[in-house]
């Protein structure tokens, strides 16, 4: 029985998820194909994702070309309910997904679509692929392989692939340049801007912008930033990123001096503990802090409520403030999970549409090629990724140049010099 907060948000949810299908050309034009091929006719697809209006547009598209799907939420608070009532009540995709549900019920919802017995997991942080290696292990004989969507669960499926403790392929889709080159810059820089923005409704021109982190999320969290005019400062560990930042022309330093100056302070790591206690109590009266980051584990928020000696309340919808002992005000938004899924509605489809039509065609070059795949953590084939790039620009209208003879010669030859 599928678990979702109230079917009669169904209709609501159609809508926007038609709103995202208008942006979402080059997945249509896989679901187009799917739809005449069915090349996952009968396969069985646990998904656990954050459910919103473009998820939905990638579970269509995977039952138009033949799968039974179930679908999960990746995180406790980004799902959208009327997406999931829409799914459930309309497409045939039973969803496990409220938006607000507690630990229990989400390992409750993962711990559902591993029922299935699925043929293929697809992941988004890789809590479905751990639970279903500890907890499910008894529902690993059947999968053939899997997909991941993000950085963070990358890793540490790279670190069970290490320890020999990964059971099935797994495509790492976050790895594609069409995913994070675009979907973790543009698409966490505008959506991580806006949920600040919808939840505080704070003028960012002026004040003084900290971005922890300045790999790909980072580099489009920063961009954005200056772009409404903020002064945009760059915290670090890796030497060459903190230097590519400083010459990008941010301000570098560490979080420990940032603390001090910063009006509005987004985590998008990967990391744990990044803003510790010891950096709250230098901050000032009434900054914010955020975070973009896969887990909820970027901002110290059992630290931060152990500050928070004068209380703490909901200000307004997603901003919490917790007053110190001195008087200061603190916030933190979202509850420090996600903040563009938590407290907006997550990257724009446009943006989606690369990365779910990554995620289709790997799901697809699992499906044909289950029998040759090793237990490790794949790249997205390149012909995959350059038919993505491809299919966006032509939904574009973009043309761009191709090789002449002559180039590709060049191109392909070591004796011509000077
Ligand atoms: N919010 C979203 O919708 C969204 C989208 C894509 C990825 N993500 C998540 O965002 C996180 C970052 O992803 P990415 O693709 O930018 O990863 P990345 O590996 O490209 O960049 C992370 C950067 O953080 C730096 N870093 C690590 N520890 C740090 C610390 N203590 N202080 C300062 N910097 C530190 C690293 O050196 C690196 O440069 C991951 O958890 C990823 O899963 C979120």
């Amino acid at each position: 029985m599928p678990d979702i907060k109230d079917p009669k948000l169904a209709p609501g949810g159609r809508e926007r998820i038609e709103w995202a299908a208008g942006e979402m050309q080059v997945l249509a034009q896989i679901r187009e194909r799917f739809e005449k091929e069915r090349p996952l006719q009968g396969v069985r697809i646990a998904a656990c994702l954050h459910v919103t209006t473009e998820t939905a547009n990638l579970m269509e598209t995977l039952a138009a070309g033949g799968a039974q799907v179930l679908l999960a939420a990746s995180n406790p608070l980004s799902t959208q309910d009327d997406v999931a009532a829409a799914l459930t009540e309309q497409s045939g995709i039973e969803t496990f997904a409220i938006k607000g549900e507690d630990n229990d019920t989400y390992y409750k919802h993962l711990n559902a679509v591993i029922d299935l017995s699925p043929q293929i997991t697809m992941d988004d942080g890789a809590d479905l692929v751990n639970v279903l290696h500890t907890r499910r292990a008894d529902r690993l004989e059947h999968v053939l392989g899997g997909t991941e969507e993000t950085t963070t669960g990358v890793i540490r499926l790279r670190a069970m692939a290490a320890d020999g403790a990964l059971a099935y392929p797994i495509v790492s889709v976050n790895d594609a340049d069409t995913k994070h080159l675009f979907d973790n810059r543009f698409g966490t820089g505008q959506s991580t801007m806006d949920a600040v923005m919808r939840s505080t409704n704070r003028l960012i021109a002026g004040r003084t912008v900290v971005v922890a982190g300045y790999g790909m999320c980072g580099r489009g969290v920063t961009s954005r930033a200056r772009g409404l005019g903020a002064h945009v400062v760059v915290t670090e560990v890796d030497p060459t990123a903190a230097l590519e930042a400083l010459m990008e022309g941010y301000r570098v330093m560490p979080i420990r001096e940032a603390a001090r100056i910063g009006d509005i302070f987004i985590t998008v790591t990967g990391d744990t503990s990044v803003i510790r206690p010891e950096h709250m109590e230098l901050m000032k009266d009434g900054a914010i802090m955020a975070n973009s980051g896969h887990f909820d584990v970027e901002i110290d928020k059992v630290g931060l409520r152990a500050l928070a000696t004068g209380g703490v309340r909901t200000i307004r919808d997603y901003v919490e403030e917790f007053t110190m002992a001195d008087g200061r005000r603190l916030h933190l938004l979202g509850e420090g999970r996600l903040v563009n899924l938590a407290a907006a509605e997550g990257h724009p489809a446009a943006v989606m549409d690369m990365s779910f039509a990554d995620q289709a065609l790997s799901v697809e070059w699992v499906v044909k090629n289950a029998a040759t795949l090793e237990k490790k953590v794949y790249p997205v084939p390149v012909e995959i990724d350059k038919e993505v790039a491809r299919l966006k620009l032509r939904a574009m209208a973009v043309d761009i140049d191709s090789l002449t003879d002559e180039q590709e010669r060049y191109l392909h030859s070591w004796d011509q010099g000077t």
